[in-house]
């Protein structure tokens, strides 16, 4: 079969990763065509990766005969017009996380989807093609924590990244902190517990960064959820870790417990020195989860390919969304909400 001709929208701090890539780290695919409404990004596409059609019109590159798979990298609140246009073209779909912002829209998105049963359709919901989380995964499966009661999780920015989250939020709405970054933790409660979540209460607090104030953002922010079968999951969500990315996860179950990530290393490499014994932390998400970005962009065409539809689908990216949104509420109104599966 032939190579898939891919088409990217969006070549900022994630997209870049996306169409490096595609360009260059995923086989059977093509990345030939490439959307931004920044020059250099699209001069970088050219020269860089050897994207040969570049558009500043989302519409026009959907259209283009050439390309045919979409990949959404622009920010969240284009996610859902962007995949219907796309599959409305006959493009496979894959979209960064998250799905929308919006739950009518999501709904009308996810009717699009479905009534194209032939495309395909991912969500970027790239820990699940972590191998640490799929590890995870598999003893949770096999029955070795016994019933999962409890989950913890921390998603952390660096604070080394606040200028340019305050220039991302500050250009678009990212739906705030619980929709744009607990939504993977969310996501993960979902997949480890295969339950629905029933209820949330959010709080959050601005302390060192002013900033964040302007731009309507949350520096921490944390949540008690439960879940239909009353498990429960904590979420902790947070811009300002100063050793860097911190992404740790916490299962608790009847006959075990396990953590991914305990502590955030970058690598196995212990330094011992004047300092003392230390483990270098990772930095940033491209780093962090650089294999993962790699192993979802493999799996979506060899979906293409083998036509089959991946695991993370559109109601993932609905359901999640709902939780994300009920923990806004939640924070806005102090009070807790209970969530209408
Ligand atoms: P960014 O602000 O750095 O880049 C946005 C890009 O989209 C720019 O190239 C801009 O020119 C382009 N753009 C904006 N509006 C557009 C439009 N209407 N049509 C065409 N191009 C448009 O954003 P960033 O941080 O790369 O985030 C993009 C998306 O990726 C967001 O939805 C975010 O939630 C998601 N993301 C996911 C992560 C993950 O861990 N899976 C990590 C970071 C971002």
């Amino acid at each position: 079969m032939e190579n898939i001709k891919v088409g990217i929208v969006g070549l900022g701090r994630l997209g870049k990763v996306h169409a490096k890539n595609l360009a260059e780290n995923v086989q059977g695919c093509q990345l030939v065509a490439a959307c931004s409404f920044v020059q250099e990004e699209l001069d970088y596409a050219v020269t860089e990766l050897g994207v040969q059609e570049t558009y500043k019109n989302y519409e026009e590159m959907v259209k283009s005969p050439t390309i045919d798979a979409v990949f959404i990298v622009s920010p969240s609140g284009f996610h859902c017009e962007q995949i219907q246009l796309a599959m409305e073209h006959g493009k496979h779909v894959f979209s960064e996380k998250p799905i929308g912002l919006d739950l009518a829209e999501i709904q009308e998105t996810e009717r699009v989807i479905q009534s194209r049963p032939d495309q395909i359709f991912m969500l970027g919901f790239m820990r699940r093609y972590d191998d640490s989380y799929r590890y995870a995964k598999r003893l949770v499966d096999a029955g070795e924590l016994g019933e999962l009661t409890l989950i913890r999780c921390y998603s952390i920015d660096p604070s080394s990244g606040m200028e340019s989250f305050v220039k991302f939020a500050g250009a678009s709405d990212s739906g705030g902190i619980f929709m744009d970054m607990s939504i993977h933790d969310i996501d993960l409660v979902r997949w480890f517990t295969k339950k629905e979540v029933s209820k949330v209460w959010a709080i959050g607090k601005n302390a060192a960064y002013p900033e964040l104030d302007k731009v309507g953002e949350l520096e921490t922010g944390a949540a008690m959820v439960q879940l239909e079968n009353q498990a429960m999951a904590i979420l902790v969500a947070g811009r300002n870790c100063h050793h860097g990315y911190h992404v740790e996860t916490e299962l608790i179950g009847t006959k075990g417990m396990l953590r991914v990530a305990a502590a955030p290393e970058k690598n196995l490499v212990t330094i011992m020195d004047e300092t003392g014994v230390v483990r270098a932390c990772s930095q940033d998400f491209p780093e962090r989860f650089r294999e993962a970005f790699v192993n979802e962009a493999k799996e979506f065409i060899a979906c293409i390919k083998e036509k089959r539809q991946p695991q993370v689908s559109a109601y993932d990216g609905l359901q999640s969304t709902k939780v994300a949104l009920a923990c806004r509420k939640s924070f806005e109104t102090n009070e807790l909400i209970e969530i209408d599966n």
